[in-house]
């Protein structure tokens, strides 16, 4: 099979040395990528760099090798354009149709789905000639990924941050495999939880638990792919934030609680895949507990946490609001998962039957979906965006 021919366009900003991250990731996992940078990306990094990640040449203007018409043959060969970094002159151009370089004539003859990674200052994202413009590629079917919220260039902080490279590969894989896909979670408000909490027990010691956060990751993920403003309420999880997702960062159940809730407020639907510790440390020593010699270690006293699923599901804070929990089952798996739905009183419940490769830090899983209507839906073993991809539809059903 070919493999699939990508064309990287990288305009001028700063953000470009962070596009050699992402060709790498383009090329090592077998794509054929084609960089196209603009004359004041070449500034910022040589063509000699772009030139040896990709194996292939490197132009920028429409005077190169014109015998061989690059400027309509790399669009039309492409199965994907993806522009990392977009700068607000890139994003305006695409916008009204401007070709005065390779890139923006490619973008032109291009039929294949085009993805934008946008980077440029708080105020220049803001303006109104930049979100109009960011409007329009979107009505037009294009993917513009928003900008992260982070350090900027020089002291400043704020939105336009380029996203992470990993994260702006794992949107463009998702493109490549299933085109640009039906926005059909736009205008909704979806919070996810993902991770695993850490009860401390003095400052350098804490109970908690192997989960990975990948599932919840994948969740988020797919629902921002799919339109969705999304809140990612993560506990420690040390995974890049995925692109175009408010993360909130948490440690304890209690914090987890309480940044859920708050985002649950105008939530459409609630997916609670963190596992959160049900028992805490009764107390919390303030400097670290040291061994005594000839002394048997004090025995740790727990206290309950909040139930934060069961809380969602009984004060539901939006008439129609769906809410999803997760569990890992051992034994009787369907069963006991049946139990706790009803228990917690949620509208879906994805069982994951906890075993060797599965769940807890893999790329794969398993699961039966249970709905409080009784239905149950299968998701054969695969990818956790597979799985993600399922409790939305499942989701959407509800929400209509
Ligand atoms: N959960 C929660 N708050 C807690 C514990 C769990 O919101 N304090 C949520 C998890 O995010 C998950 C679901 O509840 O969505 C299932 O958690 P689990 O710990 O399996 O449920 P328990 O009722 O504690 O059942 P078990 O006795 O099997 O631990």
């Amino acid at each position: 099979m070919d493999k699939p021919r990508v064309v990287l366009g990288v305009s001028g900003g700063i953000a470009a040395y962070k596009a050699c991250e992402l060709l790498r990731r383009f090329t090592e996992s077998g794509h054929d990528v084609r960089v196209v940078p603009t004359a004041s990306a070449l500034r910022f990094v040589g063509a000699a760099t772009f030139s040896a990640l990709s194996g292939n040449p490197v132009a920028t203007e429409v005077w190169d090798d014109v015998h061989q018409v690059p400027h309509v043959r790399i669009g039309q060969h492409a199965d994907l354009v993806v522009v990392a970094p977009a700068t607000a002159d890139m994003l305006a151009k695409a916008a009204h149709g401007l070709a005065d370089d390779l890139l923006t004539n490619t973008l032109l003859t291009a039929r294949c789905p085009v993805v934008f990674a946008p980077a440029m200052h708080t105020e220049m994202w803001e303006h109104p000639a930049t979100q109009e413009n960011v409007a329009t590629l979107r009505r037009r079917g294009a993917v513009v990924i928003e900008p992260a919220v982070g350090r900027l260039t020089g002291v400043d902080t704020g939105k336009g941050r380029l996203p992470d490279p990993g994260e702006i590969f794992e949107v463009c894989r998702r493109v490549l495999a299933r085109g640009v896909q039906e926005p059909d979670l736009r205008g909704r408000h979806l919070v996810v939880s993902a991770g695993g909490t850490r009860e401390p027990l003095d400052p350098v010691r804490f109970l908690g638990n192997r989960s990975s956060g990948k599932q919840g990751y994948a969740l988020a993920r797919t629902a921002a792919a799919r339109g969705a403003r999304v809140t990612l309420v993560a506990a420690n999880t040390g995974l890049p934030d995925p692109a175009g997702v408010d993360v909130v960062r948490v440690g304890t159940a209690v914090q987890l609680r309480e940044a859920v809730l708050k985002a649950a407020a105008d939530a459409d639907a609630v997916v609670m895949a963190a596992a959160v510790a049900d028992f805490r440390p009764a107390a919390y020593a303030t400097g670290k507990i040291k061994k005594k010699d000839d002394k048997e270690p004090d025995p740790v006293v727990l206290v309950r946490n909040p139930d934060v699923l069961a809380e969602v599901s009984a004060e539901r804070a939006r008439a129609g609001q769906v809410i999803v929990g997760f569990a890992a089952e051992t034994d009787d798996v369907l069963a006991n998962g049946r139990a706790k739905l009803a228990r917690k009183g949620c509208d879906l419940l994805v069982v994951n039957e906890v075993g060797e490769r599965k769940t807890f830090g893999s790329e794969e899983n398993e699961a039966v979906v249970l709905g409080a209507d009784g239905s149950e839906t299968p998701v054969p073993y695969g990818p956790k965006e597979a799985l993600a991809d399922t409790v939305w539809d499942l989701v959407v059903a509800r929400l209509d």
